[in-house]
């Protein structure tokens, strides 16, 4: 991530310098018109503003802790390691104590999708070097957003995302099990898959809408009928003698749900199923 970070911003004609414990991993970038800094003090040193795209938050640190505070009187840094919101906001409070001018990032793409218009990068803590640097900042990713002065917030954001994009692929890939075991390819399914996929945003809308009011209608839908159709994902996928943990996590969320008297209420009453500890 850190070389496709440095090839963004030296295809904007950034001025970069960069730096790799294992040094011949930075030469790539030297021949892309990088300068190698020798050490990380020096890589500090001569930067305004410095990404860090370390192995995690502990590397970060490890890293850095070494390198006087004068190095960073000049610079802003963005901690770009994936970390917790807790963390996350651990991190920031070392670093101002160390009087380090910090923000916390977090990418939301693949290192092909760096550079783009499009891209979405998560910032937070103070918002002042945020826009200080956001001309570079958009090199990265040209949807940079500021989203906090919480430190954990872009953090937070990203494991939500995550959770959601992981949950998304796992349930793909159950029922392609479950379709392929019966004589169909998993390219047969992706259509259907796809017709899906198009009405979740009116269906998270509505799930946002209740879960901020606080109630669950069950006008267009309600929790005893989707544990009927649950209960059929799990049976198929047990008549089939596949691994069905993950139906089954949905399933028995409605059936508590259920159980508890909620049977008339929407899908957004699980969010109360998931607000108790299992
Ligand atoms: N790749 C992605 O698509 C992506 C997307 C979003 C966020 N991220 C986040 O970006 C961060 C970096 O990811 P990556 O994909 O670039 O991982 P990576 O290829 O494993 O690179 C990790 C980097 O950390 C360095 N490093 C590890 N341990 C170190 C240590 N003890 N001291 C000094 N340097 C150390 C490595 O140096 P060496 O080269 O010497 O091993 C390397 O430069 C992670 O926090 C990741 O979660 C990655």
């Amino acid at each position: 991530m850190g070389a496709a970070l440095a090839h963004a911003l030296l295809k904007a004609k950034v001025s970069t310098v960069v730096w790799n414990r294992t040094r011949q991993r930075a030469e790539a970038q030297a021949a892309a018109g990088a300068r190698i800094a020798p050490t990380a003090e020096a890589a500090v040193r001569d930067a305004d503003l410095v990404l860090g795209v370390l192995r995690d938050g502990n590397v970060t640190r490890a890293v850095l802790e070494p390198i006087p505070e004068d190095a960073f009187r000049t610079s802003t840094i963005v901690n770009f390691a994936t970390s917790t919101p807790h963390a996350a906001r651990k991190e920031a409070g070392w670093a101002a104590e160390r009087r380090m001018s910090w923000l916390s990032g977090a990418i939301m793409v693949p290192t092909p999708l760096v550079g783009q218009p499009d891209s979405l990068f998560l910032y937070s803590g103070e918002r002042a070097p945020f826009d200080i640097h956001a001309d570079v900042l958009k090199v990265l990713g040209g949807d940079a957003r500021h989203v906090g002065t919480d430190h954990g917030l872009a953090s937070l954001l990203d494991t939500g995302m995550l959770e959601l994009f992981f949950a998304g692929m796992t349930g793909f890939l159950h029922a392609t099990a479950m379709v392929t075991a019966q004589g169909l390819k998993a390219t047969d399914f992706l259509p259907f898959a796809e017709t899906m996929v198009d009405i979740l945003p009116a269906s998270l809308a509505g799930l946002a809408r209740d879960v901020d009011a606080g109630t669950y209608p069950g006008t267009e839908d309600n929790l005893a009928m989707e544990l009927a159709a649950l209960g059929h994902i799990v049976d198929t996928s047990d008549d089939i003698g596949l691994d069905g943990r993950f139906p089954r996590v949905m399933r028995d969320l409605a059936a508590a749900a259920v159980d508890s008297g909620h049977g008339g209420h929407g899908w957004s009453r699980i969010i109360e199923q998931l607000r108790k500890p299992a």
